[in-house]
């Protein structure tokens, strides 16, 4: 029995055992369907199905086996290898797309949204408060009968000075320094940014007949910088001419402006005398504040005053018989008041923390 423990008898037996295993073809489907359910994703179920499909899997061997058979066993045999390959087939395409469809089970839970949360909003854009100040001083203006014009931010020389009774070389002009434009108009006219809206009171008159009411609101030009001064800001003119215009009028008319753009019926106004070269006499209009950081003080708000014969005979108008008021009011100014902004440059640095609280 020697011969048993020789090693070439042992491969050749083995071989032979192998090679007439009978087939369990079976076995191999059991094989495949509980290795593709152990699968978990793509990746190992491909691997999976090399064991039995692929260029040296099982199946795939018992079919290149078949050549050496008969006929009449390849034949026979050759439809059971088949029928089982399709089973695995079949199997494997099911067991893919069942991956496939947690997969996107899972990518649907990931990346799930919950519809029933209110929308963020689109963030709504507002008027900058020095805007709003604006349209509810052209509010108030308008419903005491007062007209609205708008002039040039490039003005003439003789406009923006000469007109308002501040000839060249006046030393008034060192009060508002200006940006200059290097260039001249058509009538050979000195430009400048203008620094103030009282150049619309000679504009507007020369336009129209009396009685005349009008306010004109706009950007002014300094050479100016602080905490309360900003080499841009806006301006609101007025101006009424016609008979009999005196400065009670004005004081009422301003009064009741200020009373109900601060909501304060009894709001304390006073008119302090003052120079401006196109007034006469000239008041700087202060208003009291009764509460706050401020209580007690009074503060400037508006430039006013009668305007001057000199200015009237500008407009065309014959002093005589025409007088009138003029006030010139800064927006920035009105606005800081009205909410108790203490520094002018917020207005200008597009800090939406600071805008979003006039929206
Ligand atoms: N234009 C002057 C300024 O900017 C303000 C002013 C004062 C306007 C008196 C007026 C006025 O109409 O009568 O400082």
């Amino acid at each position: 029995m020697g011969f048993l423990l020789n090693p070439i008898f042992i491969v050749a037996l083995a071989a032979t055992l192998y090679l007439e295993k009978p087939m369990d073809l079976e076995q191999i489907v059991a094989d495949a369907r509980h290795a593709f359910a152990q699968a978990a994703d793509a990746v190992s179920l491909e691997n999976e199905k090399a064991r039995f499909l692929g260029k040296a899997g099982q199946l795939t061997e018992l079919l290149k086996a078949l050549g050496r058979l008969d006929a009449e066993t390849r034949k026979r045999e050759g439809v059971q290898i088949n029928l089982a390959k399709q089973q695995v087939e079949e199997m494997l395409r099911a067991r893919r797309e069942q991956l496939a469809d947690k997969l996107m089970q899972q990518r649907l839970a990931a990346e799930a949204m919950d519809v029933t949360l209110p929308g963020r909003g689109a963030s709504k854009g507002s008027l900058h408060p020095v805007m709003q100040t604006w349209e509810r001083v052209e509010q108030i203006f308008r419903s005491i009968g007062f007209d609205l014009a708008e002039g040039p931010e490039i003005e003439t020389d003789w406009y923006n000075f000469t007109a308002l009774n501040s000839p060249l070389n006046h030393p008034a002009r060192s009060m508002q320094d200006t940006f200059y434009i290097d260039a001249r108009d058509e009538k050979d006219q000195l430009l400048l940014l203008r620094t103030h809206t009282s150049p619309m009171q000679v504009r507007y008159a020369r336009m129209n007949q009396p009685p005349i009411r009008v306010i004109a609101a706009g950007r002014t030009y300094r050479v100016d910088s602080d905490a309360t001064h900003s080499p841009m800001f806006n301006q609101v003119e007025g101006l009424w001419i016609d008979e009999n215009i005196s400065f009670a009028d004005l004081k009422g008319v301003y009064t009741e402006f200020l009373r109900r753009f601060f909501e304060r019926d009894d709001l304390q106004v006073r008119f302090r005398p003052s120079y401006f070269p196109f007034t006469e006499p000239s008041a700087e209009i202060d208003m009291l504040f009764e509460q706050g950081k401020n209580a007690g003080k009074w503060l400037e708000i508006s430039g006013a005053g009668q305007v001057h014969p000199n200015v009237i005979r500008n407009m065309g108008f014959a002093p005589e018989r025409y007088t009138g008021f003029a006030f010139g009011s800064g927006l920035e100014r009105l606005t800081m008041l009205r909410y108790g902004v203490q520094d002018l440059r917020h207005f200008f640095e597009g800090d939406v923390r600071f805008l979003q609280q006039f929206a």
